[in-house]
């Protein structure tokens, strides 16, 4: 080995300087490719090809693989009005019909609006073929602005972004209600001002980064739009004359009323399950929409704290003892919710460190009714929490920050924000005065345990500050006639879509609908279960449930030896389409 000489050790330097950067340029180059692989995750062949040509359709196996599930793209009109703003491309999945004799196929909507449907088909196949029947093709779709269809409602640009600037206020945690036992407190009338001061400049902003950051390609996230998709989709797939078949809960309902509204003569099977009022969707500005949606909100409640007490300590420890009065467990949720409004807890270790707010924790227990099958562990989770540690409860809100894309509020008030009428000048704009009236007429006279409480789950509002109106409002009318009745499915105490929104579908439609309803607790059906509903599901294959049909639940909210007995007591088929059902409420 020789010496290194001067000249020698410049260059060698420039060598070193040279290789370095090189490396650093590779090594972005892999970890972008990394990051944006992860961004795709199962989809990195579905970025739209250069040239998109109207109508091309692509399936392949889905990146991982999955059984019976091609993973697809299709280019759409980005606008249905205007060919000059160019396309948009919609991700799909489909699960494959079974059966030789394939009937077609029907769409599926997963609820929200957020919900990217593409995953319906990869995680629940065939229990959806269960339900619907393995006759037809399943087909999943990323509606406007989700998942991956592009362009995609990307205001933040990740989830650490979006964390930062909703952490910790009234968005992420909720309104906290300092105590509901006296709802003509001048005090607490002040306290809600306050926070809906804060929730109005929040929306104000978050309004004006979206505007700013995705300008008009944010003008074609509207339900209308995801409709007219629906149609062009069906065409390419089944042809120009074969009906449309749909199957879509909560929110999804939202999207069938105006599917067969707008386009009735298309229309075949129709399921929709957890009804969300239409008209007041479309008519009414979306801070307006939750005092419906709280209708049977108490009924829910009351159920829960029934059932807690008579399932005892061992299944259910919010209760001290089996049979404990049911107002005695609710007393102590509410001396939680008082103590945690004057300190709110402190949760350093939990996703990311920060507080629980009272807002926030009651809004959980909200979101908690919704699945009846989930109230075993859920009382565990509040039960720690009433007894001094409240990380879990807090982890079900909060989430660990990361560099995904951002979720869901964005993509949702995309959506809520085309659908919703805005008010033409500021002067309407709703004030922190009106929503504090308005939230507390909710509280007087629909739910005061939960009249203030659907921020969390479903952040709605603010739409007056929304930068762009879309192509198309859909507004009515509800009352179309179909060929084939379409099929409403309620629940007697749902939280949050009422079985009051279900009659009115089906009285604004009573020859070209029925709706049976489910005796019990739940959002959706299959979170409560009920067989007799469920073998009605012969829908798909043309039977028509009788008008009215009011189905009891089979399945126990805190299941312990009796509950399993009776499972076992069901036929194997019947025991089969269980599994299926609890397949879907577990991943749904
Ligand atoms: C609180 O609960 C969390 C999650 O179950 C646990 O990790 C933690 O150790 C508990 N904290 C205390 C102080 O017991
Ligand atoms: C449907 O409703 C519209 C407006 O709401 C009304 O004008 C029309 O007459 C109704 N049609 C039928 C068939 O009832
Ligand atoms: C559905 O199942 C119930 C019992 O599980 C039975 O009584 C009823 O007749 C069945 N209905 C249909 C339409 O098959
Ligand atoms: C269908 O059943 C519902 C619920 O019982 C009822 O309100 C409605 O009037 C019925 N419709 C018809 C046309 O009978």
């Amino acid at each position: 080995m020789l010496p290194i000489t001067a000249t020698d050790s410049r260059l060698l330097k420039q060598i070193i300087i040279i290789s370095t950067v090189v490396l650093i340029v590779i090594i972005l180059f892999v970890n972008t490719r990394t990051y944006l692989s992860q961004f795709y995750q199962r989809k990195t062949s579905l970025v739209a090809p250069k040239v998109a040509i109207l109508g091309e359709i692509h399936w392949e196996e889905c990146v991982p693989a999955v059984e019976n599930v091609d993973c697809g793209m299709i280019i759409v009109p980005k606008d249905y009005f205007n060919a000059e703003a160019g396309t948009a491309s919609i991700a799909l999945a489909r699960y494959r019909a079974q059966k030789t004799t394939r009937r077609g196929s029907v769409f599926l909507n997963p609820g929200g609006p957020g919900g990217p449907g593409s995953k319906l088909p990869i995680t629940l196949g065939p229990a959806l073929a269960k339900l619907i029947g393995d006759d037809w093709d399943l087909i999943g779709f990323d509606p406007r602005g989700i998942g991956s269809t592009r362009p995609a409602t990307r205001c933040f640009s990740s989830r650490l972004s979006s964390t930062a600037f909703f952490a910790n206020t009234v968005i992420e945690q909720g309104i906290t209600v300092s105590s509901i036992s006296d709802l003509s407190s001048p005090l607490l009338y002040d306290e809600l001002i306050e926070q809906h001061r804060q929730f109005l400049a929040l929306k104000e902003v978050h309004a004006e980064i979206c505007g700013k950051v995705m300008g008009d390609e944010l003008r074609y996230m509207g339900t209308a739009t995801v409709v007219r998709d629906i149609d062009f989709m069906s065409k390419i797939i089944e042809g120009e004359n074969k009906k449309i078949n749909y199957w879509g809960v909560s929110y999804g309902s939202i999207l069938g009323a105006y599917l067969v509204n707008m386009l009735p003569h298309r229309i075949g099977y129709v399921v929709i399950d957890g009804i969300v009022d239409p008209v007041s969707w479309s008519n009414e500005p979306s801070h307006k929409w939750p005092i419906n949606w709280i209708a049977d909100a108490e009924k829910t409640y009351k159920i829960f704290l029934q059932d807690c007490s008579k399932a005892g300590p061992s299944l259910c420890p919010l209760t001290e003892y089996k049979d404990e009065l049911w107002q005695n467990l609710e007393r102590r949720f509410e001396d939680f919710f008082d103590a945690v409004a004057r300190k709110p807890i402190p949760v350093p270790f939990g996703n990311r460190p920060g507080i629980l707010t009272s807002g926030g924790a009651r809004g959980l227990l909200r979101i908690a009714l919704q699945r009846p099958l989930g109230w075993p562990k859920v009382a565990k989770v509040f039960s720690s929490a009433l007894t001094g540690n409240a990380t879990e409860l807090y982890n079900l809100l909060v989430h660990p920050v990361t560099h995904d894309p951002e979720p869901y509020i964005s993509p949702r008030l995309a959506v809520t924000c085309l659908d919703s009428p805005r008010p033409p000048s500021p002067d309407e704009f709703p004030t922190a005065e009106d929503l504090t009236k308005q939230g507390l007429k909710a509280l007087r006279e629909v739910s005061p345990h939960f009249g203030l409480s659907t921020g969390v789950g479903e952040p709605d509002g603010g739409c007056q500050y929304w930068a762009v109106d879309g192509p198309e409002r859909y507004t009515g009318p509800w009352n179309a006639t179909l060929e084939t009745k379409m099929l409403i499915i309620s629940n007697t105490a749902d939280p949050i879509t009422p079985k009051s929104s279900g009659l009115l579908v089906n009285s604004l439609m009573p020859h070209s609908s029925v709706i049976i309803i489910q005796d019990g607790p739940a959002l959706l059906d299959f979170y409560a279960f009920s067989m007799y509903c469920k073998n009605s599901t012969g829908y798909f294959a043309g039977e028509m449930p009788k008008n009215g049909t009011v189905c009891p639940v089979d399945v126990a909210t805190f299941p312990g030896e009796e509950s399993e007995k009776h499972i076992q007591a069901l036929s194997a088929d019947d025991q089969e389409l269980l599994k299926a059902l609890k397949d879907l409420e577990a991943n749904f």
